[in-house]
């Protein structure tokens, strides 16, 4: 199969579709594998790395997107590569398909396939193409929070381990799913005083068993989180309700109970963000007051790093896409029900249910889809 990876052009995205150790496999697999030039340098990657790997750099996208069976890339295709979308063609990237009717459109009517990252699942009830970014975001949720509380910030101007005879900054993280977890984690190793809200008993015994001597934890009411966020120099927002917006869980008449200068971040925040006062911002201007109390709440966490989030993304992808490529989308569906749910759009029609209610489109079965 030709796999065609062009340079992404959303705005402040740097990483990219495949890596060169990507590339090399697939290519060891007896592919050809087709990259856009330049498209690895946001990530750190050079063409040389690539041509190294046995890959061919192409000049444009328009060629790189006429030329290649499958494109793999990290974010859903703007307008102007979804004009370049052609019938029978296979597109490998997360979507977000149910908020953007328009990008909907074009993909249906290109006549593509598109297998949506955020869609395949795993055995466990997972997300296994979303889960590396929520560990990215998870573990850079405390580091950016602990400049976001330096003085010169706005910030408390705490140290999140404190010093010997200086009592280390407290942290709350609410929701320790797999960034909250991730988080807890690297703010315990800063030094930091941790306690994790969670309001699934499951999650908060497998915290326990695993971290019990590292961090705190505890059940998520309105009451705990009040009394813990009013104590906190660092709230982490980390929850999810599947397929909802975040709840609100600090209000903003909280944010004046609560230490000034105090840090928020706000991981949630795609899905709305679990704060009252919380509005999407980006990494050139992240942060901003509210009462006294900063917040950081930046969409698009991982883009901060991304050469360990393309790594991060490359990884898990990796098997999919050698499946992808080597059987054929159809037979390598079939195999694995969990790419299967991967798939949004085939042939002009929408294959995945919560997609099509949330745009009012019809649906055909995925599965009916492999027989067309
Ligand atoms: N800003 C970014 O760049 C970025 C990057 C990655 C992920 N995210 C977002 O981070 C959020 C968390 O993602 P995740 O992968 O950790 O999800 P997850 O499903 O692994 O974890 C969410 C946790 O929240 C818990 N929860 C739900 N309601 C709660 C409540 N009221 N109180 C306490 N806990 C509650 C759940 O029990 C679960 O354990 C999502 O909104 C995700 O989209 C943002």
């Amino acid at each position: 199969m030709k796999i065609g990876c062009p340079t992404e052009i959303k705005p402040q995205e740097f990483r990219v579709g495949m890596t060169p150790d990507a590339a090399r496999e697939a290519v060891n697999h007896g592919h050809e594998v087709l990259i856009q030039s330049g498209a690895g340098v946001g990530a750190g990657f050079t063409d040389e790395d690539y041509v190294a790997a046995g890959a061919k750099m192409i000049g444009t996208a328009e060629e790189v997107f006429a030329e290649a069976d499958m494109i793999v890339k990290v974010k859903e295709p703007q307008a102007v590569e979804r004009k370049m979308l052609r019938e029978g063609q296979l597109l490998f990237t997360y979507l977000h398909l149910a908020p953007d009717p328009e990008q909907t459109v074009d993909l249906l009517e290109s006549g593509c396939t598109a297998i949506a990252y955020e869609t395949v699942t795993d055995d466990r009830g997972g997300l296994p193409l979303l889960a590396p970014m929520s560990e990215v975001a998870g573990r850079l949720a405390p580091q950016v929070g602990a400049w976001t509380l330096q003085k010169a910030n706005g910030g408390r101007g705490v140290l999140m381990g404190g010093v010997p005879g200086v009592a280390p900054a407290k942290v709350v993280v609410i929701g320790g799913g797999v960034v909250g977890t991730h988080a807890a984690k690297i703010a315990a190793g800063m030094g930091a005083d941790v306690t994790v809200l969670d309001r699934s008993l499951t999650r908060l015994r497998y915290l326990d068993d695993v971290f019990g001597g590292t961090f705190k934890n505890q059940y998520s009411t309105a009451g705990a989180t009040s009394d813990l966020v009013r104590e906190a120099d660092m709230v982490i927002g980390a929850v999810l309700i599947p397929g909802a917006a975040a709840p609100k869980l600090v209000s903003r008449a909280q944010l004046s109970e609560m230490k000034p200068g105090a840090a928020l971040v706000d991981v949630a925040i795609d899905q709305g963000g679990c704060f009252e006062t919380s509005r999407a911002t980006t990494h050139a201007d992240p942060i901003y007051e509210v009462e006294g109390i900063m917040h950081y709440c930046v969409a698009n966490m991982p883009g901060a790093v991304a050469r360990t989030s393309t790594q991060a993304l490359g990884n898990a992808t990796l098997p999919f896409l050698l499946n992808l490529a080597n059987k054929g989308w159809k037979q390598a569906c079939e195999d694995d029900p969990h790419l299967l749910n991967g798939l949004n759009v085939h042939a002009g029609q929408l294959t995945y249910y919560a997609v099509g209610k949330a745009l009012g489109i019809d649906v055909i079965s995925p599965s009916l889809a492999l027989k067309s």
